[in-house]
């Protein structure tokens, strides 16, 4: 495939070393390190810097939530606490909730309230709950 080849060339010759895959081996190798760095930042960003907006969770958290976990999600009666946990822990729950798997003895009323829930509404009512007062 004469096209093809050619067009290999010119990428050789013309572009700069992060256009990898047909480059030379040391913009291969600052290519592969500036990969790295950017699913370094792509995986630990969305856990930690996150922009959950906690003001929204506590909105949501008002609306449908607090009738049985209590105010702050302190735990009523019967309903377990729910704040102080990490938000990767809540935001797991929920979506496991959301999708109608079964987590403890009482799992299908939280499966009910979970299901409406976007990924945003989850990921504020987590960072909410995770120091809520
Ligand atoms: C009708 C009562 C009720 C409402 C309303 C409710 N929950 Fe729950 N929630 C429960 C019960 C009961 C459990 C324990 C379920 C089980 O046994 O798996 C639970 C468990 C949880 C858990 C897991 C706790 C743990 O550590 O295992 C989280 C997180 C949670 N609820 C968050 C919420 C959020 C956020 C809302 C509002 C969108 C909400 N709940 C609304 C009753 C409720």
């Amino acid at each position: 495939m004469m096209g093809t080849s050619e067009g290999l060339t010119f990428a050789e010759n013309k572009y700069p070393f992060w256009r990898c895959g047909l480059q030379r081996k040391e913009g291969c190798t600052l290519h592969k390190i500036s990969c790295a760095i950017a699913f370094l930042l792509a995986v630990t960003v969305p856990e930690q810097g996150f922009s959950a907006d906690k003001e929204l969770g506590e909105t949501r958290y008002k609306k449908s939530c607090i009738s049985c976990h209590g105010k702050a999600g302190k735990g009523a009666a019967s309903y377990p606490k729910i704040s102080g946990n990490p938000v990767t822990y809540t935001i797991e729950k929920l979506r496991l909730y959301r999708e109608g798997i079964k987590q403890g003895p009482n799992s299908a009323l939280m499966i009910m309230m979970a299901k409406p829930l976007t990924d945003e509404e989850i990921d504020n009512l987590a960072a909410y709950l995770e120091d809520a007062e």
